[in-house]
């Protein structure tokens, strides 16, 4: 099953974009399945149709559900969220708040997610359209299960040789240590779900079927966030293969008191041209209405994909490699520049500034990095290579623990 999910800043069009991509993949004859994990309904209003938590079909090939995450939530979570909200009803927390606190940010979410796997395994669809919560932090999110599963199996061990076999004596020792010990079943689920969200990032981060789409409007803001999940996405190992800018107003009509608008769009375009490059870049543009319903969906994929296949892959290596030797790392970028001769680099804050000639790049630097001077960059089959010294994080510490002492 391929999967393309789609990511971005809150209210760029991700929703639409979506369903218009779930669309033309259905008129190609592709079994299609739309899913959505926000629980807004923003899928029923974008196909302007009553969606339920199963997958509804629309039309032929093409069905799309409406996730309801709260459902999943208490399937996968029931359990866990039982014993901790007893503990915190314990401290005084109130019922509703100690239920709520069992839930951590983005988690609805990720439980969402446990339904790729299902679908994955049905067989009944070839392609998944993924619309997801803002700017890829479900995907950082996944990324968690590698240092979580650790911590579960020694939640895991310590039920089975402490506490299994500690039980009878513990519970003699009177109902208030009883009640700190996690119950066998609230220990497994925590188990399965992060054993499913192992396989579910493995699914997501096979770089042949899955791959993840940013889309974004032309203003400083969504280009900035977008730079920053795009770091991250590809340190994670997630391929993304292809950018969509949204909501371009026309250049070649008159936009009235909008025109001062299109200027500022034309300029972030063509930073974003160049700083997501050698990403392609897809154009959308203004509608004068709402996409709504499925004829308007038809339009916009139509304007999105001409004959193009929405399933193709878009682009096939990643844009940015984080490769880590010794205590050197090195930031790769792959460039279409020719020849450079000049190449300037430097960092402020987290962002890692490339000029060559008269182009420029700019990176968001993962955090290990932030706080590094740049070693020299240098060209290695169009690809640049930043080396970053890590021993730097020492001296740096080593230097302010010496200017302490001489203060
Ligand atoms: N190119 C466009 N032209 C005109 N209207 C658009 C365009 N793209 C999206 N819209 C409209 O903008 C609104 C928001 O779009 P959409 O719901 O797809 O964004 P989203 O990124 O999914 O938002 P959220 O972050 O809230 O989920 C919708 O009413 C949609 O019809
Ligand atoms: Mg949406």
């Amino acid at each position: 099953m391929r999967i393309l999910t789609f990511t971005g800043k809150g209210g760029v069009g991700k929703t639409s974009v979506s369903a218009a991509t779930a669309v033309r993949l259905s008129q190609l004859g592709y079994r299609t399945l739309v899913l959505s994990t926000d629980p807004a309904h923003s899928l029923s209003d974008s196909f302007n149709l009553n969606l339920g938590s199963e997958p509804t079909k629309i039309k032929e090939n093409l069905y799309a559900i409406e996730v309801n995450p709260y459902v999943d939530l208490k399937e996968n979570w029931q359990s866990v969220q039982k014993f901790y909200t007893k503990i915190f009803m314990g401290q005084g927390v109130s019922g509703v708040m100690a239920d709520e606190m069992t839930i951590l940010p983005g988690m609805e979410e990720l439980f969402s997610l446990l339904r790729i796997k299902r679908y994955k395994a049905s067989g009944l669809y070839d392609v998944l359209v993924l619309d997801t919560a803002p700017t890829g932090e479900t995907l950082r999110l996944l990324s968690l299960p590698d240092t979580l599963a650790w911590g579960m199996k020694a939640v895991k061990n310590v039920t089975k040789y402490i506490i299994k076999p500690l039980s009878k004596p513990l519970s003699k020792m009177g109902d208030k240590i009883a009640f700190y010990v996690p119950p066998a079943d609230a220990v497994d689920s925590v188990d399965q779900v992060f054993d499913e969200l192992v396989d579910i990032r493995e699914i997501l981060t096979d770089n042949v079927k899955s791959t993840v789409r940013l889309v974004m409007n032309a203003e400083k803001m969504s280009i900035k966030e977008t730079m920053r999940a795009l770091t991250y996405l590809n340190l994670y190992g997630f391929k993304v293969d292809m950018v969509l800018v949204n909501r371009l107003l026309d250049t070649k009509e008159n936009s009235g008191y909008l025109e001062k608008w299109k200027a500022i769009q034309q300029k972030y375009l063509g930073e974003i041209e160049e700083g997501f490059s050698p990403l392609p870049v897809k154009k959308l543009r203004y509608y004068e209405k709402e996409i709504v319903g499925l004829a308007s969906l038809e339009l916009f994929a139509k304007d999105m994909y001409g004959d193009t296949d929405p399933s193709d892959m878009m682009y096939d290596e990643p844009p940015i490699k984080f490769v880590r030797n010794g205590n050197i790392y090195e930031v790769q970028l792959k460039m279409m520049f020719a020849n450079p001769v000049d190449i300037d680099v430097w960092v402020t804050g987290d962002e890692l500034y490339i000029h060559i000639a008269n182009q420029r790049k700019i990176i968001t630097l993962p955090i290990s990095l932030t706080g590094l001077e740049p070693g020299d960059a240098f060209f290695k089959d169009k690809w640049l290579h930043i080396p970053f010294d890590l021993n730097q994080h020492d001296k740096n510490q080593h230097r302010k623990d010496y200017d302490k002492v001489l203060n």
